[in-house]
């Protein structure tokens, strides 16, 4: 086991969740990065196998620290499956291994980010808010807020491709979402390439996380689809309350089968973030082809800040890190767009 004070710099870099839709790709990314390094796990010990990785699950925190302690050399965790609560982070970070985590839900993120102690103690150091939303959300958003000199509002767009094949935990989460109650008004908004869209509020974590990184005091998410059509579906959908009731798994299973089937668009996504101050607003937005991919890229990017930049130890947000600022930039080759739009005072 390693020692607490003694991130592993050259271990094995374990990817819980690395032969789904998002870990396939990290896991590629990392292993031509760092070859012979990179382990992917699972609960199926025939896919693990498959993959050259291992068996292991985060829903069981005892297999999850039995399976570090073997491997024995781990010196980061890129977590690509939404564990049920911080117990794999505090096993991470307690041996001083490194963690990279893509997850979405915000109390999560929140009980993670509460184990910054327990990392400085260890000299790990976590990434939380790692992806495309919450990841390039919070990134633009810290960028859009910092051109107006300290934003009084973030509005945040999300368009994700309806003809992707996003992978079941992320349809789960997506249709979980749906059900979610909201207070905020759908918005329209000019995502470029796609026109002029209506988007619907949608309780991604970063609205909720950037309120206190940037201390921002209105932060709002929301999110259409590429199709207009299946944006129309799914929002009218949630107006009815059919999917709300925790007591109704009925509707939820048929939405998050026929989601997971139905491919009505392409697979573009965009993200939109507007800062408002007084008079001013600036917009950055950043599009590209496969959210997948680019969570993929992101937490690949991540994860070998936190190997090879001798990060400081500690939990942060993406946004919270400086030398991952221009991480938009660095994937200008990878195909993402970049833009700042600005319409002056207003
Ligand atoms: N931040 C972002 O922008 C962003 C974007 C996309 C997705 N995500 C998040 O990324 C996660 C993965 O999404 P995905 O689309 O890649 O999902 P996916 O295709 O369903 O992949 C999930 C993988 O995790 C494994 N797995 C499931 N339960 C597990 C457990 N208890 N222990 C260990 N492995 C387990 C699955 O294999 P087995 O079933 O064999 O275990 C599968 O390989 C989701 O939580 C999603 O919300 C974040």
């Amino acid at each position: 086991m390693t020692t607490a004070n003694s991130p592993v710099a050259d271990g094995r870099i374990l990817v819980p969740g690395g032969y789904g839709a998002v870990g396939t790709a990290v896991a590629a990314i990392l292993g031509q990065w760092f070859p012979g390094r990179v382990v992917p796990g699972g609960r199926s010990a025939d896919r693990a196998r498959q993959h050259g990785g291992v068996r292991v699950d985060v829903n069981d925190p005892q297999d999850f620290r039995t399976v570090l302690d073997r491997l024995g050399d781990v010196g980061a965790v890129v977590l690509c499956v939404e564990p049920p609560d911080e117990s794999v982070a505090r096993a991470c970070l307690e041996r001083g291994v490194h963690l990279v985590d893509i997850g979405a839900d915000e109390r999560l993120l929140g009980a993670v980010a509460a184990l910054h102690d327990t990392a400085l103690d260890s000299g790990a150091s976590a990434v939380l808010s790692v992806g495309v939303a919450p990841g390039l959300s919070n990134l633009l958003a810290r960028r859009a807020h910092e051109e107006v000199g300290g934003a009084q509002r973030i509005d945040l767009t999300v368009l994700l491709g309806s003809g992707e094949r996003h992978g079941a935990d992320a349809v789960r989460w997506t249709v979980a979402g749906l059900a979610a109650p909201t207070t905020a008004r759908p918005l329209r908004v000019e995502l470029p390439g796609h026109g002029l869209r209506t988007a619907h509020p949608f309780p991604f974590s970063d609205q909720h996380t950037l309120t206190g990184t940037l201390g921002v005091p209105r932060v709002t998410t929301r999110l259409c689809l590429d199709s207009r059509a299946a944006t129309a579906l799914l929002f009218g959908l949630r107006r009815t309350g059919l999917l709300r009731a925790a007591d109704r798994p009925l509707p939820r299973r048929l939405l998050t089968d026929a989601l997971g089937r139905v491919h009505l668009g392409g697979d573009a996504f965009v993200v939109r973030a507007d800062a408002y101050r007084d008079g001013l607003h600036v917009a950055r937005v950043a599009r590209g082809l496969r959210q997948s991919r680019f969570t993929a890229l992101v937490a690949a990017h991540v994860a070998r800040h936190l190997l090879t930049g001798g990060p400081a130890p500690g939990v942060r947000h993406v946004e919270e890190v400086p030398a991952l600022a221009d991480l938009p930039e660095r994937l200008a080759g990878d195909g993402l767009t970049v833009l700042r739009l600005t319409d002056g005072p207003r």
